[in-house]
């Protein structure tokens, strides 16, 4: 077998390296709420596969296929009725598992549903989203145990935005530290942002020093700043397989981490899929980070979904917000020479245009990296190990099936109090302090 590179790594469709190790893994793909009882079939692509979901008159998810197994008619134009869809051309009728129910074209004794079952994925509810299993296994592993993405967490706050841009480049940009002194914060000054903890540090010192390190459900980077009186303010975020991360805002006892998943529609569209709690946010609705006075600052006063436009029946029609490629993501070049570094309003479309800017699957020949890319590095090679791993030998990584292994996975700022303060005995201190279990971390530890 040739050598897997990062290349491998964005693409996902069937029969893929990257695309069939995903397919391990359980997938948030859509809002409860977007489908409703006999409501109508929503067209959802997931790892470049047309799927058609519908929840019938029971409240049962299907997600299958989206072709009839008649003449591959798009079931997106079926009949949701009566616990089940029925195709719109001969009347085949589908129940939520893609088992053919009823053949009404032919008299009965030519009809043979039971013969016919389309291709169709697990699925599951919880945290207010539709999970849809799409691996080999007859019974799927545990659903993830991330954060608040777990058992129990049902009136989470989940916002999707739709990236074009495939899933790798959108992810990288939650690993990636040193942009956030350039393309969010770069014309911030401390003077700004008086008494705004998370503001003073984001805008003192953009260099960053960086660590990282493998952990049992991914990788973990900090990067360290001085603030106040602290020589050393340590940031900490997350990656966890096989897609999800952890950024990280204000101190990590003061809020709950916000939890992603970079959901890979196809190889060139990716699905921001973020989790938040409820106790997050202001009264007005606003996540309290919008509260602070970085917050007010030219550049990221809005947030994605202020530009959400109506969904669509596309198969990128979902979640699509009005700052674009074609309008330059409304740039105003007079605010970027003066105010806010980008001149593109909010920090989730500033992402978006910059990834977007790379091309859909960006052509990493040409990148020149540095240490301050230490994390993107060490999680491209974390995951390439775990997808090689899965193709010479089929064996996946342990948090798969032991999801309480994400537990010890935490994000956001520790105020350290040494010079050289050890990164990692201060993470865990302090996740332990927060009521969490143990991480079992090594300065080079490769777990598992
Ligand atoms: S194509 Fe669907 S019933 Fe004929
Ligand atoms: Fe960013």
């Amino acid at each position: 077998m040739a050598p897997l590179d990062v290349d491998s790594l964005t693409r996902v469709g069937p029969g893929t390296p990257t695309g069939e190790f995903f397919r391990e893994f359980w997938i948030p793909a859509a809002i409860s709420t977007e489908v409703t009882p006999d409501g109508n079939p929503l067209r959802l692509m997931l790892l470049g596969e047309k799927l058609i979901a519908f929840r019938d008159t029971s409240g049962r998810v299907g997600v299958m296929d989206h072709r009839c197994a008649h003449r591959c008619a798009s079931l997106f134009f079926g009949r949701n009725e009566n616990n089940g869809i029925r195709c719109a051309y001969h009347g085949w009728k589908y129940d939520v598992t893609g088992a053919c129910v009823d053949m009404p074209n032919v008299l009965p004794e030519h009809a043979f549903p039971k013969r016919i079952k389309l291709n169709s994925y697990a699925v599951r509810e919880r945290n207010g989203v539709i999970w849809v299993y799409m691996g080999t296994r007859k019974e799927p592993p545990p659903l993830p145990n991330i954060a608040i993405v777990a058992d129990g967490f049902e009136n989470l706050v989940v916002d999707m935005v739709m990236r074009e841009a495939n899933w790798l480049q959108s992810y990288e940009g939650d690993i990636d530290p040193s942009h956030l002194g350039f393309l969010h914060h770069g014309n911030h000054r401390p003077s700004d942002v008086k008494d705004d903890f998370i503001g003073q540090w984001l805008t003192t010192d953009p260099r960053v020093r960086t660590k990282v390190v493998d952990t049992d459900w991914g990788t973990m980077e900090g990067h360290v700043r001085p603030y106040g009186s602290s020589p050393n303010y340590w940031h900490y975020s997350q990656y966890l397989f096989p897609f999800w991360s952890m950024p990280g805002q204000d101190r990590m006892d003061v809020e709950y981490p916000i939890v992603r998943a970079w959901v890979p529609m196809d190889d060139t569209h990716s699905m921001c899929v973020q989790f938040m709690l409820p106790s997050g946010l202001t009264a007005g609705g606003q996540p309290k980070f919008f509260d602070k006075a970085l917050s007010r600052l030219p550049g990221v006063a809005k947030r994605a979904r202020e530009f959400l436009l109506p969904n669509t029946t596309d198969w990128f029609g979902r979640w699509r917000v009005s700052p674009a490629a074609e309008n330059d993501y409304f740039i105003n070049r007079d605010v970027q020479r003066e105010a806010s570094f980008s001149g593109i309003e909010g920090i989730q479309i500033q992402d978006k245009a910059i990834v977007e800017s790379m091309g859909p699957i960006v052509d990493r020949t040409h990148e020149h990296l540095t240490v301050a890319d230490l994390m993107v590095v060490r999680t491209r090679r974390r995951l390439l190990a775990a997808v090689l791993a899965r193709e010479e030998n089929g064996s996946l990584p342990a948090v798969l099936d032991r999801p309480e292994l994400n537990l010890p996975a935490y994000a956001g700022g520790i105020e350290g109090s040494g010079e050289h303060e050890d990164w990692l005995s201060l993470y865990a201190g302090k996740v332990q302090e927060l009521g969490r279990p143990a991480p079992r971390l090594k300065a080079e530890t490769v777990a598992d």
